[in-house]
């Protein structure tokens, strides 16, 4: 009797040491996630990319840049890519997959700029830069690394958005637009990237800055109204345009909210978030949906689609 009750507790005692070795020799294997941050030369992707790489036990970060030369970041590769342009777009994605050969868990998708003033003044060809920079390129991305995420279970996807992409200030016409159309195609994601098998840890979230202190205005064009009736509403948006980039928040910030949502393992972050309490509260005040559920497909995206006939 008492041999056997030794003979079980060895093998239980040999079963939990191979499960921890196992663990302690998975631990020491694993690689870092592969992190890929557009518009990483400044503002919040420099802050979001100089944040991760400190951490380069996790994350090999890679961030791209327009032009001029690439920031030198200690553990952060910089790629060369003008997201307003396609063939540029997938050029460097072909380029980006043989040079890091591992897939990419974690794609920001940063890069943005603003062309505002009034729709009926704008030029055709800088709605449609606009259109390509701030939404065409984060689909393509997303179009591109998607598979393999899902291929091995694992994927976080963030979209930098605006709290103009909730609300459609006046001159924000085509920026709005931009930002609003990328909030749809998170929101169609959200219901059902991470949903497609039990296994598959995959997100998509909207990251949602208010005002930043960053560079944003020199990016921008602004287009100044020639109506006379516009041009009062144009000297205060200019205002209170300089006056929020010159006060807003610090891009380390968001940055650190950015990294929050990579590290969550809850499961239950929304699809929408703001980048502070204020912006959380002055939005939810106008009666914005600040999480995005009224967005969202009901729970189960094969109950949604679900045909009674
Ligand atoms: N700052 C704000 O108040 C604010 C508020 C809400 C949302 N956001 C959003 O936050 C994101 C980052 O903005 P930010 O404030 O950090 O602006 P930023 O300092 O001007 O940085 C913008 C980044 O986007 C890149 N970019 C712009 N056009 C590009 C193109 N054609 N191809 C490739 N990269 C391009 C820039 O690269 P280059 O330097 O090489 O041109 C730069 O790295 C944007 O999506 C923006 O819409 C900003």
């Amino acid at each position: 009797m008492h041999g056997n009750f030794g003979r079980i507790w060895n093998s239980w005692l040999l079963w939990i040491g191979c499960c921890l070795l196992f663990l302690v020799i998975q631990e020491a294997s694993a690689q870092p996630k592969i992190v890929l941050v557009t518009g990483a030369s400044k503002g919040i992707g420099l802050e979001t990319v100089k944040l991760l790489a400190e951490d380069s036990a996790r994350y090999e970060v890679h961030g791209t840049f327009r032009q001029g030369p690439p920031p030198a970041i200690n553990n952060v590769t910089m790629h060369q890519v003008d997201l307003s342009d396609e063939k540029a777009i997938s050029e460097f994605l072909t380029q980006f997959d043989n040079d890091v050969g591992r897939p990419v868990s974690v794609l920001v998708n940063n890069a943005g700029m603003a062309v505002y003033g009034p729709l009926e003044i704008l030029d055709p060809n800088d709605i449609a830069y606009q259109i390509r920079v701030n939404l065409i390129a984060p689909l393509l991305l997303m179009r591109h690394f998607i598979p393999a995420m899902r291929e091995h279970l694992e994927g976080c996807i963030i979209n930098v958005s605006s709290v103009a992409g909730m609300v459609g200030p006046p001159f924000m016409d085509v920026y709005a637009a931009s930002k609003f159309g990328l909030e749809g195609a998170s929101a169609a994601l959200y219901g059902y990237v991470g949903k497609l098998s039990d296994q598959a840890k995959i997100r998509c979230h909207l990251i949602q800055p208010g005002f930043t202190k960053t560079g944003f205005k020199d990016g921008c064009k602004l287009n100044k109204p020639a109506v006379d009736s516009l041009i009062t509403l144009w000297g205060g948006f200019e205002k209170v345009l300089t006056r929020g980039l010159d006060n807003g928040q610090d891009p380390r910030d968001v940055a650190l909210k950015i990294k929050a949502v990579i590290e969550d393992e809850s499961g239950e972050l929304p699809l929408r978030i703001q980048t502070n309490e204020t912006d959380t509260q002055t939005y939810r005040g106008r009666g914005c949906d600040i999480t995005g559920k009224s967005l969202v497909a009901p729970k189960d995206p094969y109950q949604y689609y679900r045909c009674n006939d």
